[in-house]
């Protein structure tokens, strides 16, 4: 029998969001009448934005003709999009790039996972706690730590607790690491970090040699003036940090699929004999080899997000998940529910008004038959803490906080 990769064995039964569907189910099969509200998983609801649908439909019958027709593209992604990504998201923000650094994608969550594939083993990573576990368990799958302990931290990793008493902004690593997980607005939480706090970060990594994965897929929901949306707005930041960015959030991608990663020129590792390693080279070759790009129909569909009309929607429908956001909000702290982010951020991070995570979890389920996220599912210190996606709809939206505020509101 072949031999099976036992670091997946090191990593709890199931990842957090089946096995909140799988209670769900569970639910759903014993009580068949009820209507659950979904506010679990941040999974978009609002269709795609007309525009950005006429140019997809277009680009399909592209494919119905012999002079149109499109077959492999670039493993990199098409130059259309990745010229109008720099144009239209990075020039604004005052950030320079070259094409040759930004790679389009399927996901950024396959992206931060299939990074791992050019640094090496021996690299001590730091991510924060609680975290999109992605990080977390794609460390673990690739072999970089040892098993967990009671708590659920796992040993060879650097945990940065995010605690109501920090504000949820994690302290510098007190031991040198190479990798720095961050992702600002963050997720779970919803909070966001200013210019000079990831300056602090920047100039951490530089000092250390270290870089930095920043995940800004929910960059496009900050609603405040002087809130970064790119790490590279900070000075030195393309000398150490590579940024993920998705238009899964951003203008419904989901289910169509897009994202990129930006792999700076400069941002170099070594080798265990200390020569120079230039990390957007070892990730173009990592793509060309295990990646054929995004079809032709669905770059050509996130191209024209950027469009006049295309923003102007996708930017409407931003702005209806952020009034979602600010419903919970407003209608949890009114009712004496202790609640954080859902200003930057279409998460909402609250108190359980009610016993651990998942006790409240499952009361939600039950009595109010709302479904969230457990926090203690993204880490050990999310335990007390549960998160709300502002992506439902609007009228289930209401009804979810009604519900909660009557079961629970002061
Ligand atoms: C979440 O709910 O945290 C996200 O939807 C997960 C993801 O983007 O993969």
């Amino acid at each position: 029998m072949a031999r099976a990769n036992e670091n997946y064995l090191k990593l709890k039964a199931g990842y957090l969001f089946p096995e909140i569907g799988r209670r769900i189910n569970e639910f759903a099969t014993a009580n068949p009448d009820a209507k659950v509200i979904r506010l679990g998983i941040g999974d978009v609801t609002r269709p795609l934005s007309p525009t950005v649908l006429k140019a997809f439909h277009a680009a399909v019958d592209d494919l119905g003709s012999s002079e149109n027709f499109h077959g492999y593209g670039p493993e990199q992604g098409y130059g259309f999009l990745i010229d109008t990504i720099i144009e239209k998201s990075y020039k604004p923000l005052g950030v320079e790039m070259k094409p040759s650094e930004v790679f389009i994608s399927d996901g950024s969550k396959c992206d931060c996972a299939n990074i791992l594939d050019i640094f090496d083993l021996s690299n001590k990573v730091a991510i924060c706690d609680p975290v999109y576990p992605v990080y977390n368990d794609t460390n673990v799958m690739v072999g970089r730590t040892g098993q967990a302990d009671e708590k659920g931290y796992y040993e060879g990793i650097v945990y940065l607790p995010c605690t109501e008493e920090n504000g949820f902004t994690p302290e510098l690593p007190n031991q040198k690491v190479d990798i720095i997980y961050l992702c600002y607005p963050n997720n779970p939480t919803g909070t966001v970090a200013t210019k000079d706090e990831l300056k602090k970060w920047v100039d951490y990594a530089l000092a250390n040699d270290a870089v930095i994965f920043f995940d800004a897929a929910y960059e496009a929901f900050i609603t405040e003036d002087n809130i970064p949306h790119s790490i590279y707005e900070i000075e030195g930041a393309k000398r150490c940090a590579i940024e993920f960015r998705s238009f899964s959030k951003t203008a419904g991608f989901t289910g169509v699929r897009c994202a990129l990663t930006v792999v700076p020129e400069e941002v170099m590792g070594k080798t265990g004999a200390g020569e120079p390693v230039s990390f957007n080279k070892l990730w173009n070759r990592r793509q060309s080899t295990k990646f054929n790009g995004v079809s032709y129909p669905v770059q050509r569909a996130a191209a024209a997000v950027y469009s006049d009309e295309g923003w102007k929607e996708t930017r409407e429908i931003i702005d209806y998940y952020m009034e979602n956001a600010r419903i919970i909000r407003e209608g949890l702290s009114a009712a004496g529910i202790t609640c954080y982010g859902g200003v930057n951020s279409p998460y909402i991070w609250l108190k359980s008004p009610e016993g651990s995570s998942w006790d409240f979890f499952d009361k939600l389920l039950q009595e109010c038959h709302v479904v969230g996220t457990p926090g203690s599912g993204f880490g050990p210190s999310g335990e007390g803490y549960f998160r709300l996606s502002a992506f439902g709809d609007r009228e289930n939206i209401e009804t979810a906080v009604s519900r909660i505020k009557e079961k629970w509101g002061k």
